[in-house]
Formats: structure tokens, sequence, C-alpha cells
């Protein structure tokens, strides 16, 4: 039996890294701003069709820093559906984050929630476009607006999604992307932060190397955010390859469509109008009349060595964390919860087979009970 994860990193081939890394070799450069750091920069931001954009290391460390580059103290409203990641770069920018729960179809921050948690020491909404889909972007503007705050998206499953012809990232004072491995587009780790104007680069581009202005001057309370020669190296590689990638990708979503229409109780996340997607992730929501809890459906994938993940169970509001602190959760997270009890991401990566999906289908289909 061999093991079929959620995902599998996608990688160009080793020859054609090896250019490359002969020139960083024979440099010296592996670190700070060298050539394919700029040039990776450069190449992303066209690509992503993005105004300005600033590489880091990974994207919690991008959310720290988009935190702190604007100064925020006070509460951070955001989504308990989320990695732990978007929350704990909240605390360690200094901030309190309040969650807010989740709209029932799209699964990301619901904006009238958001409306209900906000106090005077609110500062921020940090929103996840989670699994890649787009939240409701006009009406948390809107929201962000009326109430004076800033809006910072967590676009980690975002990659390359556009939303009405423009660049999903781009909404929002700032979002951040992830590179992680297990991501659509990978440099093994790393991140960006995607900024509207140039001021606010330049302020994260000087807090990601220790907020170093000078030899003889040190602004703000940075840290070391930069991504090395390497990760730039790869994303420059990487870039040629993901739309082909995005392409099998969403082959394997409609072939999962296409096998798991009409199984009862089985719920699969619409497709957003105006929106093209990712197809980072392909989440089923497992409900009361499938026959088979979500998570004996997951220890049953697992026998035959199909690992499907609960992204994003338990909720980060039920963590140790964060679960005991009142003013983290004032209102009930229904939304949220019955999410995190039915939700199961199923295998999604370019070189799924169509043998090893037509078994999963098959799994789900005929499984049960
Ligand atoms: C929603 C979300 N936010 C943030 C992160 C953190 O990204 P990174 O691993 O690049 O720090 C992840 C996943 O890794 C994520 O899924």
């Amino acid at each position: 039996m061999h093991n079929i994860y959620v995902t599998r990193p996608e990688l160009p081939p080793l020859e054609a890294l090896l250019p490359s890394l002969e020139e960083i070799w024979s440099s010296r450069v592996l670190s700070n701003g060298g050539v394919f750091h700029d040039r990776f920069e450069a190449a992303l931001t066209r690509h992503l069709g993005v105004a300005h954009l600033s590489l880091c290391t990974n994207a919690t460390i991008g959310l720290m820093l988009a935190l702190r580059s604007l100064g925020l103290r006070g509460e951070v409203i955001t989504s308990p559906f989320t990695f732990v990641a978007t929350v704990q770069a909240i605390e360690w920018a200094g901030l309190t984050p309040v969650f807010a729960d989740i709209d029932p179809v799209t699964l990301n921050l619901d904006p009238r929630a958001v409306e209900r948690v906000i106090t005077p020491d609110t500062c921020a909404i940090l929103p996840v476009h989670c699994y890649g889909h787009a939240c409701d972007v006009d009406a948390l503007e809107a929201v962000a607006q009326a109430h004076g705050l800033k809006l910072v998206y967590d676009a980690a499953h975002a990659f390359g999604v556009r939303l009405r012809g423009r660049a999903l990232a781009s909404w929002g004072d700032l979002s951040v992307l992830s590179f992680h491995a297990t991501k659509v587009f990978n440099t093994f780790e790393g991140g960006a932060i995607v900024a509207r104007d140039a001021p606010i680069k330049s302020v994260i581009d000087r807090l990601k190397n220790f907020g170093i202005v000078d030899e003889n001057h040190v602004e703000g309370v940075g840290l070391n955010g930069k991504m090395n020669e390497f990760c730039a190296a790869l994303g420059l590689a990487q870039l040629e390859r993901v739309e082909a990638a995005i392409g099998q990708r969403a082959r394997i979503d409609a072939r999962y469509r296409e096998g798991l229409d009409g199984v009862p109780g089985l719920r699969l996340q619409h497709l957003w109008p105006g929106e093209e997607p990712n197809h980072a992730y392909f989440p089923v929501r497992v409900g009361p009349d499938y026959g088979e809890s979500r998570d004996a459906l997951q220890a049953r994938l697992k026998a035959h060595g199909i690992h499907a993940r609960r992204y994003f169970c338990p909720l980060v509001s039920d963590l140790a964390d964060f679960r005991d602190r009142p003013q983290v959760a004032p209102q009930p997270l229904p939304v949220a919860h019955e999410a995190a009890d039915q939700v199961l991401c199923l295998p999604i990566y370019p070189d799924l087979g169509a043998a090893d999906q037509a078994r999963i289908i098959d799994l789900l289909r005929h499984g049960r009970g």
C-alpha cells in the first residue's frame, strides 16, 4: 500500500536549478538582498500584477511584519477557522486576537459578525482567504472604512488567485502569501507581503532586516525576515511552472466534483463567481446524513493509506492558549464549530494520479456505514 498525502510539493527538475546554484556558489552572496532576491521580487510583482511586494522568510513572519509595519495597538479581529499561525502572529506583534464567526458558505470571516465584536480597542481586521477562496472583500472594506480599521489579509492559501480580474492579494492595506512546502507555490519556506504603496513597503523592507537604516542607525523593533538567495532562486524556477501546476490542480478538482456529485451527506464547496481559483485544497463537508462521521471517514481513508486532513479542527479559539480568555471570543462561534466538526480536505496536488484519485472517490462513494 502506498501512502497518498493531502499534498505533495511541486519541484522543478534539479538540473533547472543548477546554473543558479553555481552563480550563488561563485558569488558567495547567500542572503541580505542579493541578486536572486531582487530578481525574484521583481518577477513575482509582475507575475501577480500587484503594486508592491516584499519577500520574506515565511507567512508567519510576514504577518508579524505586516501588523508591526502599520504601528498597531490593541485588538485585531480574525477568524477562528484558520491555521494557528494567523493568531500566533497577532500575539507576537503584541496585539490581542478577537475571534468573530465565519460565513456558512464561504467559511471566511463574516463581515456582520466582525461588526458585532468591534470595540474602542479594535485596530484592525485580519481575515483569512481560507482554502484560497476570496473573503467578502467589499463588505470587509466597508466595515474597515466605517470604523477606521486597518485591513490585513492572511492570503497564505491564495497564491495566484484572481478576483474580478485582479490579484486577490491586492485587496486590503496589506496581504500576506505563504510559499511553504505544502502550498500551491513553494520556495521550500517563504512568503511575501503585498503592499499598496512604496512607503509601507520600505518600512517592511527595513523591519525585515532588523530595522537597520544604515551602519549607525536602527529604527523600530525589527526581526530577521529576509528571504535567502537559495529560496529566491528556487522561486524564480517555480514561477515558470506554477500556471501549469494550477491547471493540473483544476483538472483534479473537476474530477472530484464529477466523482462525488450527489453522494448523500457530502457537501462540496461551490465555485465563487468572478474568481479564478488556485485549487489549493479540496474540502468536503461530511454531514450527519453521510452515514459515517467525519472522523470515522478520515480513519477509514487512513487505513487505505489516504491521509486526508481536518483543516481546521480544532478551532484556534478552542486551543489551550485562547479558550479560557473571554476577551478573545466575546460571541459564540456556532458556524465555525460546525465547519470544524465536518470538514475534511482530500488529497490534491498536480501529479495526483488518476487511478489514485479514482480509488479515493470510490472509498468516499461506496465504503460508508
Ligand atoms: C492560513 C495560514 N496562515 C498562515 C500560515 C503560515 O504560513 P508559513 O508556514 O509560511 O509561516 C499558514 C500555513 O502554513 C496558513 O495555512
